[in-house]
């Protein structure tokens, strides 16, 4: 299929769309069956290329996934797992970052584990050091090789005491997928707390570990010798929904989300309202719509959960764009997720970034070389552009300003958005946009 898009803007995005479970997490619970002796069962899995990158990376190492793709269901059998050959998990692996947290469950199951270099969104340096650092911890012997790292565990991985540095998801999720078979406690500090996570725990403690969470970040696992398979229904993908909600705003239109839920998008929601955005909760998802009159500019600091996630910034930017006067976003997460707003700019947006810490507290990244704070100043109309995706969200907000703007844009590289949008053209049609893939 065609890397190309048409995008003729200028109407509003009307009707409904369905969100399943979220990529964030439906990655780590398809990880977690390689932990198990039984077969897992995992529900409201989307239609995606990371799956379809994890599905393969779980044959390769003797997992047998079958899928009803369409109903959304996995089923894992782990009983056979085996070491992959390296050159097969190179091919395998493409952009995604999921290889690396399959070292805990590969260490405990075979006592050795192959990492390719990983890929991921160009949005900052994205360094492994917490998650080498962790298994360093666990007993773990980690070798850097030209192409990877291999790593060994000489005796079964020990509990460990730990704290983050900072509350990385992915160094969370590393430590639980390792700490659940370890022998031992393990207390984890600094942990990140993402409803993914938390849905994380469900998977694991369904499976029979034994993890508390306690107040202040801190994470409790009583390893045990087995774990079972599982069977769980995934919590919704509150970035997919969020990007729709922006999508509305952006576009003065009004979509329903079903599947959205309230609990996860607490912070998105309180944004949405401050700009002017309207929506209704149900049971069954959320309405997000464009009230009429005038957005209005607001200061964002984008944070790890409970707060405005940094995902959620970039499709909501172009939203912003369309408000009256000057709003402020600080991203707090990454160094540099604000390269796709250079595009922004030349479809008419006003967009300054800076190396400064605007509008919050000062963060990490203040005082290094990292453009890191943006003021948009709005609103403006936008218009036709050829644009190139830069990465996932970035990539999806480049369709929100081609289906604002006048004009056909052409977008290019949309392959990057399959990964983790389900059937976006199929949804971008059910909402009556005008595109034509090339
Ligand atoms: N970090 C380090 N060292 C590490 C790990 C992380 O310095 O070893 C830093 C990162 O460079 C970053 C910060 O810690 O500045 C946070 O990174 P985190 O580890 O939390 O991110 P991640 O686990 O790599 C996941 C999601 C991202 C999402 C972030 C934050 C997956 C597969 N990816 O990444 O999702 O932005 O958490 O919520 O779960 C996306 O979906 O488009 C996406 C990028």
């Amino acid at each position: 299929m065609s890397d190309l898009l048409h995008v003729d803007g200028g109407t509003p995005l009307h009707g409904e769309i369905t969100v399943r479970g979220a990529k964030n997490f439906v990655s780590k619970a398809m990880v977690a069956s390689l932990l198990g002796e039984t077969t897992s069962v995992l529900r409201n899995v989307p239609q995606i290329r990371d799956v379809a990158v994890v599905t393969g990376l779980l044959e390769l190492h003797g997992v047998r996934v079958t899928a009803d793709a369409a109903g959304g269901t996995l089923e894992l059998d782990p009983s056979a797992v085996e070491q992959a050959h390296v050159a097969d998990i190179d091919a395998h692996a493409g952009s995604s970052r999921i290889p690396i947290l399959f070292c805990g469950p590969l260490l405990h199951r075979l006592g050795e584990a192959f990492i390719p270099d990983l890929g991921g969104c160009r949005i900052g340096d994205r360094p492994i050091n917490y998650h080498l650092d962790i298994l360093r911890q666990f007993g773990a012997v980690v070798e850097k090789r030209a192409d990877g790292l291999a790593l060994r565990a000489p005796r079964r991985l020990q509990g460990a005491k730990i704290s983050l540095p900072y509350p990385s998801v992915g160094a969370t999720e590393q430590l639980l997928l390792t700490a659940v078979r370890a022998e031992g406690i393990t207390e984890l500090s600094g942990a990140a707390i993402e409803p993914e996570i938390m849905d994380l725990i469900n998977v694991l403690q369904k499976m029979g570990a034994i993890i508390s969470v306690d107040t202040d970040r801190v994470i409790r696992i009583e390893g045990v010798e087995r774990l079972t398979g599982f069977t769980h229904t995934a919590l919704s993908d509150r970035i997919e929904a969020a990007s729709w909600a922006s999508a509305a705003l952006a576009t003065c239109g009004d979509v329903f989300v079903r599947g959205a839920t309230q609990p996860e998008m607490i912070a998105f929601l309180n944004t949405f309202r401050k700009v002017g955005g309207g929506f209704d909760i149900t049971d069954d998802g959320i309405r997000f719509f464009h009230p009429g009159g005038d957005l209005k500019p607001i200061v964002l600091e984008t944070d790890v959960h409970p707060g405005f996630m940094t995902d959620w910034q970039q499709p909501l930017v172009v939203a912003l764009t369309q408000a009256k006067g000057l709003s402020i976003v600080h991203e707090t997460v990454y160094e540099n997720r604000f390269g796709f707003t250079k595009a922004l700019r030349g479809m008419g947006a006003t967009i300054q970034v800076h190396k400064e810490c605007l509008g919050g507290r000062p963060c990490r990244f203040g005082q290094r070389n990292f453009y890191h704070s943006a003021v948009i100043s709005g609103p403006t109309p936008l218009h036709a552009a050829e644009v190139e995706v830069p990465d996932l969200r970035g990539g999806f907000s480049y369709l929100i300003a081609a289906l604002a703007a006048q004009g056909r844009s052409a977008v290019r590289g949309i392959g990057i958005i399959d990964r983790g949008y389900e059937h976006f053209t199929d949804k971008l049609s059910a909402l009556g946009a005008r595109f034509e893939r090339a």
